[in-house]
């Protein structure tokens, strides 16, 4: 069975890649990624070996080339996690996130869908989607599968749209889907342009940790091998047209968060109690900034099976400790085109 997993060389996906080359040797798995900013081959350097494993470059923006990929491959699966996914980029830049995310997907379903029409048994197509798309939460209550849209960033409107084409082609022509929606991931290989990678290298490098507005704005925090393990779940054994919430039961104010860090970031790093806490300060706020996120996760355990595995204190530890060893990867990405982006958004 050839299965497609685009955006492969991301975050998430390079966990999902790893993780279903290993645990699946009969499948061949492709990996399509753009590389862009946020791609980046090192995540997978164990793996690119592996017989079943195989790396295509290419944008899933190009129609005429995803057109040919699925002709020459014949792809029985997709488990699509490409897409543009930093909230504040989506801000200055909200047409790239409509391009990839929403375009980008609608190239992929009408492939899959031309290849298979005639004969769906046996397929899936596989969106991997955000906790987002929800909106925000206030002080209490959790978002189930029934929560309405309301989405509030340019990039959660994306993700949100990409879901209703999923759901409409699912609809309109039968197209076999199933959507999952997780909260907040982290873990090695994470861009620092997200809170606590970003956040690791500014301690790392003494730098200001920008805590937006007053840092009370709360997340649902997942182990990312974890989303890798419920994305193993909800691919095998996932039902047609359904859609999960994948949660960590874990939320934090990001104030919280982020004197967690820095302890054990102090510890770790040997530097006096209460060092890097000073290295906190508070900047202007995310316009429209979602206040709270927080997944109940009772289907995917109770259908599927599953919970997370990983504390946040052990998963968290894990995480700096990765980022500390792996010294040449972070200098790799906080290089070029890193630098300048960070000067536009943090104005240092
Ligand atoms: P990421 O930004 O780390 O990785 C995205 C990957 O997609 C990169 O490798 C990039 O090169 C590739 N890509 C981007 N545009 C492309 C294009 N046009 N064609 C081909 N490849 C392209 O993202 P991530 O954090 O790993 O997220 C993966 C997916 O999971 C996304 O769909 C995201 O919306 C979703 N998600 C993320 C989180 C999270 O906390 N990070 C939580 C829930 C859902
Ligand atoms: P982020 O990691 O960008 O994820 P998302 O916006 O998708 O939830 O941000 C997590 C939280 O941290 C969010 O409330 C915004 C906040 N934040 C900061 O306070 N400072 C920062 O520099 C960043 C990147 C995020």
């Amino acid at each position: 069975m050839k299965i497609l997993i685009t955006g492969g060389a991301g975050f998430i996906g390079s966990h999902v890649v790893r993780r279903f080359v290993f645990n699946y040797p009969d499948y061949q798995i492709y990996n399509l990624d753009a590389l862009t900013y946020a791609g980046n081959l090192e995540n997978l350097r164990d793996v690119e070996g592996e017989a079943n494993y195989n790396f295509i470059k290419g944008n899933i923006n190009h129609a005429d080339f995803i057109k040919e990929l699925f002709g020459i491959h014949r792809f029985a699966g997709v488990i699509h996690l490409a897409a543009e996914s930093h909230v504040d980029r989506s801000i200055n830049e909200p047409l790239e996130f409509a391009r990839t995310n929403i375009l980008g997907t609608m190239n992929l379903l009408n492939e899959f869908k031309r290849l298979w029409s005639s004969n769906w048994e046996g397929k899936k197509f596989y969106h991997i989607s955000t906790d987002e798309v929800y909106g925000s939460l206030g002080s209490t209550g959790f978002f189930t599968e029934e929560s309405p849209y309301e989405p509030n960033s340019p990039y959660s409107a994306s993700k949100a749209a990409s879901d209703h084409f999923v759901r409409a082609y699912g609809e309109t022509y039968g197209l076999p889907y199933v959507i999952s929606n997780c909260s907040n991931n982290y873990g090695p290989n994470h861009f620092p342009e997200k809170l606590i990678p970003l956040f690791i290298n500014n301690i790392i490098n003494n730098k200001p940790l920008p805590v937006y507005g007053d840092g009370n704005y709360t997340r649902d925090w997942l182990y990312v091998e974890d989303h890798a393990r419920a994305i193993d779940f909800v691919f095998h054994k996932g039902g047609c047209m359904e859609t999960y919430n994948i949660g960590g039961f874990n939320e934090w104010k990001n104030i919280d968060l982020v004197m967690e860090l820095c302890s054990q970031m102090d510890n770790k790093l040997g530097r006096a109690k209460g060092s890097s806490e000073k290295l906190i300060t508070f900047v202007k706020d995310r316009p429209g900034h979602d206040l709270r996120y927080a997944i109940d996760a009772t289907k995917i355990n109770e259908e599927l099976g599953w919970s997370p595995s990983v504390t946040f204190e052990e998963g968290l530890s894990k995480t700096i400790d990765w980022y500390l060893e792996n010294t040449d990867w972070l200098a790799h990405v906080t290089s070029g085109e890193y630098t300048k982006y960070y000067k536009k958004q943090y104005h240092s």
